[in-house]
């Protein structure tokens, strides 16, 4: 596999490297099953979650992905951070950077966050957790280990995903890896909430949900972002939105009884998502949490490296408590000198 050094989206990914991802996100989900959740592989290594918007799966999985991994992990939310004080993006970002963590995770509302902060923030690696209406790669990777789960191949599978494509990097992230691994997506909106360059994809097009759900192998949900709705984009009311576009067990029986049902979360019951749907057998949003840690578990550990058990000096060469105190005075008359 090409080694990367940050992973901004999926469109940076070669195929190659999804299913190592995926294969390797495989491996961890063990781990998490565990009476003890922990392995060695990222001992001496400090992962900071830097978080501008709301998450819970996320934050969640990212911290303790790092921490099932034996690292160290620190999580900043937009609510603590000095940017409440008027510090920019960029000097929190260099600054965290200066505390030299191996991995900094971002969540951002602004699209191209991660590669703007990547020009300035040295050796430090960096994993969009979400960025705008952009990328958030670590979801797509979680939802093809969920569907590795279920199926034996992606070849030939049909993935009808619903709702506000417009404003979702969920969305768009899918329609990137679709065109990489070669499964077909289809997409179902009103014309308000489609992009304008959807035909770039190379996706099916649907303004009637009935119409796409026959042949469909797996249904994604979207939760209509309306923090991102600042165009003419407005849906005459929830009621009807939930009659056009929601997955209720009507829709469900017409694609199928082996139909798998998605959703990244959070899901807005009674909106996208009719509550028995979300509860049924036929519903892997909990796996897709599930899924979620054990991926970024592989993600962290294929940028940090495995168990650099060469960086860890040998114990007979382990300064002893005086030495250090010695070379830390040493030092002090060089500064002072
Ligand atoms: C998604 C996101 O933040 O883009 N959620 C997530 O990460 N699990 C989708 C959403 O917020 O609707």
């Amino acid at each position: 596999m090409r080694p990367f050094k940050h992973l901004f989206g999926i469109t940076d990914l070669d195929s190659e490297q999804i299913k190592y991802l995926v294969n390797l996100g495989h491996s961890f989900i063990d781990i998490n099953r565990r009476s003890i959740k922990k392995a060695p592989t990222l001992r001496g290594k400090t992962i900071i979650n830097l978080f501008f918007e709301n998450s819970t799966r996320t934050r969640t999985s990212f911290e303790l992905a790092g921490k099932r991994l034996s690292a160290d992990v620190i999580n900043i939310s937009a609510s603590t951070s000095a940017t409440k004080k008027g510090e920019s993006l960029l000097d929190t970002g260099m600054t965290l950077a200066a505390m030299q963590p191996h991995v900094l995770v971002i969540r951002h509302s602004i699209a191209g966050t991660c590669e703007f902060l990547a020009d300035y923030l040295g050796d430090t690696s960096i994993v969009n957790a979400g960025d705008g209406a952009h990328e958030h790669p670590t979801q797509i990777l979680t939802d093809l280990l969920t569907l590795k789960q279920s199926w034996d191949s992606m070849e030939d599978k049909v993935i009808t995903i619903v709702g506000d494509i417009a404003h979702s990097r969920v969305a768009r992230s899918h329609l990137i890896a679709a065109q990489k691994l070669g499964y077909k997506m289809r997409v179902v909106a009103p014309k308000t909430l489609l992009p304008s360059d959807i035909e770039r994809y190379g996706c099916e097009v649907y303004h009637d949900f009935d119409a796409a759900l026959p042949g469909s192998d797996a249904v994604y949900m979207l939760r209509m972002q309306t923090e991102r709705m600042t165009d003419n984009c407005s849906i005459p009311s929830i009621r009807e939105y939930h009659e056009a576009y929601g997955l209720n067990r009507a829709r469900l029986n017409a694609a199928g009884s082996d139909t798998l049902v998605l959703h990244p979360g959070p899901m807005n019951r009674g909106v996208e998502i009719a509550t028995d749907v979300a509860d049924s057998v036929n519903s892997h949003v909990l796996s897709q949490v599930e899924h979620g840690v054990a991926i970024r578990m592989a993600v962290l550990a294929a940028l940090c490296g495995g168990n650099d058990a060469e960086e860890i000096p040998p114990k007979r060469n382990r300064r002893t408590k005086r030495e250090m105190e010695e070379d830390a005075m040493k030092s002090k008359e060089g500064f002072w000198s």
